[in-house]
């Protein structure tokens, strides 16, 4: 239950490219095969309308972005795998954070930022096309993470400021309200290549240096024969330092071809041959999924079914958490009791408080409490204080509260599910436990 959440977003604005496949979907695609961990992989087609106001544009990357990830092996039912938009709880969250965090933080958001110096520079008003959702870009990314209590995000160096914001939302929320959220941390895959792009800069859509993932094997070897490579001539010992040709070839290639690569350099091939050899290489990885991928364009209602099920699971886990949040905020039932503070004591009538003896005498409470051990423990008390469940000890008071939320949420269909870490009360029968777990549900 203490299982690892990880969590990749990709904006939808563009069609992915090599660099995507190399720095992005392949390690995300292996690691999910890989670990016992719960991975959450999301396009993030909210964000992407901070890019592009083309919704063509925004339409048809979902399409090809979903199809890539699933084209190279990303299976559905072992990860969560949908889209943003579909989960309205994040949004909604958005709102929630953007309460707790300084304007000054996203004053000194990197992206943010570039945007006005760049007005500054060129003598414009500073905010000049500066739209609020870039300005509240880190604030809907931190929605996207603390939605799903994700511990780790796997992200590119660029991000990494986001994450840290993301951690500071989480803990001004919990510190205002409660401990709801895990505080995320990034993890920077240092393995993972940056693919440079046909000028040997970095492979990035800005730069339009790109090689795309999926097209045909014609374009594909047209565009590797337009990787710069320097002028030295067939016959002449070529250097692999800095060579943007070399580098995407060792992205895709072992240790042993690389070292053979390295000979074919040392031993003056000419750059159509070595070209020839890295397109090859590049295309025998890619051949096997573009048949899938071509078959999933083709099939957008597949697709669609995918997300369909990937949102449903995802809210499974969204929409108990967002109504855990807005009772924590006071977004509440107005029949529940509120608790007696400065504001309603100053009235003449007294409102019932959660303490009061009437409220306690009205419904069960779950209690948490550490005991001597160390260990974290619940149990549920009924209106006259009797004890329905006993928890076992948990190591983080965050596993407790995620029992305590499952039967909140879902009642006593969430027994079944725990039983290994509750016993009964010695005196509670099924019934009663079931009727206290329905009163908590309705709230
Ligand atoms: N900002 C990320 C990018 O442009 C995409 C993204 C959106 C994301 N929400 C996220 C990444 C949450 C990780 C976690 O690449």
């Amino acid at each position: 239950m203490n299982t690892t959440r990880f969590l990749t977003g990709i904006t939808t604005s563009g069609s992915p490219h090599l660099g995507n496949y190399v720095g992005s979907i392949r390690p995300a695609v292996r690691a999910s095969l890989g670990h016992n961990a719960l991975s959450f992989y999301f396009l993030a087609d909210y964000h992407a309308l901070i890019k592009t106001d083309n919704p063509f544009r925004v339409q048809r990357s979902t399409l090809e972005i979903a199809a890539s990830w699933l084209a190279a092996g990303l299976d559905p039912a072992r990860v969560i795998f949908y889209r943003q938009s579909d989960i309205p709880e994040i949004p909604e969250l958005a709102w929630f954070l953007s309460c707790v965090l300084g304007k000054g933080v996203l004053n000194r958001a990197h992206a943010y930022k570039a945007a006005v110096d760049q007005n500054v520079a060129t003598g414009a008003d500073p905010d000049a096309d500066v739209s609020v959702g870039l300005f509240m870009y880190p604030v809907l990314m931190a929605a996207d993470i603390l939605i799903f209590n994700a511990h780790q995000v796997p992200v590119g160096r660029d991000q990494v400021q986001h994450i840290e914001m993301a951690r500071d939302m989480a803990g001004s929320f919990n510190h205002r309200y409660g401990d709801h959220f895990v505080i995320p941390q990034a993890v920077i895959e240092a393995h993972v290549a940056t693919l440079p792009g046909l000028d040997g800069r970095k492979m990035s859509k800005s730069y339009d240096n790109t090689i795309l993932l999926f097209s045909s094997r014609a374009d594909l070897q047209k565009r590797v024969y337009g990787i710069v490579t320097d002028s030295s001539a067939p016959g002449t010992p070529k250097s692999t330092t800095d060579c943007a040709l070399f580098q995407i070839y060792q992205a895709f290639a072992n240790a042993d071809e690389t070292a053979k690569m390295q000979q074919t350099f040392a031993a003056g091939a000419s750059w159509a041959e070595i070209k020839q050899q890295v397109f090859e290489r590049i295309d025998h990885e890619i051949a096997p999924m573009r048949g899938r991928y071509q078959s999933l364009i083709d099939n957008p209602a597949l697709i669609e079914a995918i997300l369909a099920d990937g949102a449903a699971r995802a809210r499974a886990l969204a929409i108990p958490l967002m109504r855990q949040l807005r009772h924590a905020v006071g977004l509440r039932d107005l029949r529940t009791s509120t608790p007696n503070d400065d504001h309603n004591t100053q009235g003449a009538a007294h409102p019932v408080t959660a303490t009061s003896p009437q409220a306690r005498a009205t419904r069960p409470v779950f209690k948490q409490y550490r005991e001597g051990d160390g260990q974290f423990y619940f149990k549920l008390t009924d209106a006259r204080g009797r004890t329905l469940l006993q928890s076992t000890g948990f190591d983080q008071p965050q596993s407790a509260a995620q029992v305590i939320l499952a039967l909140t949420t879902q009642g006593a269909a969430a027994l079944t599910e725990w039983a290994g870490h509750l016993t009964h009360g010695e005196t509670a029968s099924d019934e009663d436990i079931a009727a206290a777990l329905a009163a908590l549900v309705q709230r």
